[in-house]
């Protein structure tokens, strides 16, 4: 049975776009050495684990998810030292660093990929998916075409300016398309089995991988995918068991199967961030939602649960990330302090992406920039303080405008304020670390309300069990305590213990033992 590291039992992810969070030396672009000053705070909020999107070097065209070398820091971050400084200091503090890794695609400036442009053959002719003719594109995939003089058209991942790293055909059809054990494909698998290694001997915890179900093409059921990644894996997690991979995937189906730890249901109906918040017409955890229904997303969430579990891994559930719109565009604070509730009080590992702990807002109308387009307005720099440049650099510019619609919310004026979002997540998280029944292990059983309104939910972890309900609704309920001795540890005004039942006035919630 595969199993997953111990430490994600208590993992709590803190999301840090480096570019937008500290800027150490007034250039106008976050970096290392500011991440690593403010790893105190991270800490002090109650997380104990980090995920940093790309740090390494690029022309930013999708801001760092194009690389040109998986080795080397982007010289804005700082330098490879800066990292490895990053990572001891992380771990001297009890806290653990993930990178994110992009195995499909490179840059267009990689030299690997200039290599790959020439005629003659080299070590890198077949590292991309390069067709035997300039006229001919494999079947529904995306291709540039006369870039080069080596004749041929190259297989694109997202962007035009990231072609895709050949990991060959599920079932190959064209002389072209290579086998997954072909000489292309199972060189670039040794080459990024050679770069995980690199980080994670200097001191990486793990990597959310890219568009994890991207690499093996033609592959419908993602099984050649699978087999590629359980080669990757499985080959890393011998040297080093403790590495945590997470998946962009969407289907713990396939990743968790794939040896994944855990996997992310970004683009999935069922991760509550979309089924709950944003592809509703209107949000649960709104409070003027008066049809709050969320049977769909438990009874698919409850599928996917138990499959994780039965593999002993995980789900990893987002407050939102550098490619949604931020969760203020959804939910006002009162609201989202019930979303945190309910997402740092569920099973699995959560992941809160910077600044939503304040409840940053999403800039509207900002000029594309590093290919963010309408994700810019989620990437604006970190509102430390009510100041100018916001307390993010000592520079006179930053590499996003400032969002000039922040009154009170900043990290400095939110911390002084007893009823600030940032403080009830800050409360909610020590409450939560002294709770082995919170813990990411925890099992959970659902209590079945009504359309799942309240939601009522147990988890238990060795001695101890608790039960959990939020109401974000305008009505009342009493919901029986049943074994419970309903003792109240965490509550909201509106919440407490009537005789053998819990009265919920709106808007209100309890965890009770
Ligand atoms: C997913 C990343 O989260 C996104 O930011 C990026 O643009 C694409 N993958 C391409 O790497």
């Amino acid at each position: 049975m595969n199993s997953h590291p111990e430490w994600l039992n208590k993992a709590l992810f803190y999301e840090v776009y480096p570019q937008s969070f500290f800027d150490s030396n007034g250039d106008g672009i976050g970096d290392l050495k500011g991440i690593q000053k403010k790893l105190d705070y991270i800490k002090n909020l109650g997380f104990n684990a980090l995920w940093l999107n790309p740090i390494y070097e690029s022309p930013f065209k999708d801001a760092g998810y194009d690389i040109t070398d998986y080795k080397k820091v982007a010289k804005r971050y700082g330098t490879n030292k800066d990292a490895y400084d990053l990572f001891k200091t992380a771990h001297e503090k009890g806290m653990r660093v993930i990178l994110d890794f992009v195995p499909g695609h490179t840059s267009i400036n990689c030299p690997w990929f200039k290599k790959s442009c020439e005629p003659k053959e080299n070590e890198f002719s077949s590292r991309y998916i390069w067709t035997d003719s300039v006229w001919k594109s494999p079947k529904d995939l995306p291709v540039i075409r006369g870039i080069s003089d080596r004749d041929g058209a190259v297989v694109t991942n997202f962007f035009s300016v990231q072609p895709a790293l050949n990991y060959g055909f599920a079932s190959p059809h064209e002389s072209y398309e290579e086998p997954i054990d072909g000489k292309g494909p199972q060189g670039t698998i040794a080459a990024m089995i050679d770069i995980l290694r690199f980080w994670l001997f200097h001191g990486a915890d793990g990597f959310r991988c890219d568009m994890a179900d991207s690499l093996v093409k033609h592959d419908p059921d993602r099984s050649g995918t699978i087999r590629v990644w359980k080669q990757i894996i499985d080959t890393i997690k011998n040297d080093y068991p403790d590495a945590v991979f997470v998946s962009e995937w969407d289907n713990p189906l396939c990743s968790l199967k794939a040896g994944f730890d855990m996997d992310f249901l970004l683009q999935d109906p069922f991760n509550p961030y979309n089924s709950l918040l944003t592809r509703t017409a209107s949000p649960y955890f709104r409070f003027d939602n008066t049809k709050k229904d969320a049977k769909a997303y438990f009874d698919n969430f409850r599928k996917l649960y138990s499959f994780a579990s039965s593999q002993q891994k995980f789900l990893s559930l987002i407050s939102g990330n550098h490619d949604t719109k931020r969760l203020a565009f959804y939910l006002k604070p009162e609201e989202m302090k019930f979303y945190y509730l309910y997402l740092f009080t569920m099973p699995n590992v959560p992941f809160l992406y910077y600044g939503d702990e304040i409840g940053m807002g999403y800039e509207e109308g900002l000029v594309s920039v590093e290919g963010g387009f309408d994700r810019t307005g989620d990437r604006s720099p970190m509102q430390w303080d009510e100041s100018k440049m916001a307390g993010f650099t000592t520079g006179k510019t930053s590499y996003i405008k400032i969002n000039p619609d922040r009154k009170g919310i900043s990290v400095r004026e939110e911390a002084q304020d007893d009823d600030s979002l940032f403080t009830f997540l800050k409360t909610l998280l020590a409450f939560r670390k002294d709770h082995v029944a919170l813990d990411n292990d925890a099992s959970f059983e659902l209590v079945d309300t009504k359309g799942y309104c309240p939601l009522v939910y147990i988890r238990k972890k060795f001695a101890e069990k608790l039960l959990i309900a939020i109401n974000p609704s305008m009505r009342t309920y009493k919901i029986s305590l049943g074994d419970f001795k309903g003792n109240p540890l965490f509550s909201s005004g509106g919440a407490f213990v009537e005789e053998d039942a819990m009265k919920l006035s709106p808007q209100s919630f309890i965890v009770l033992e």
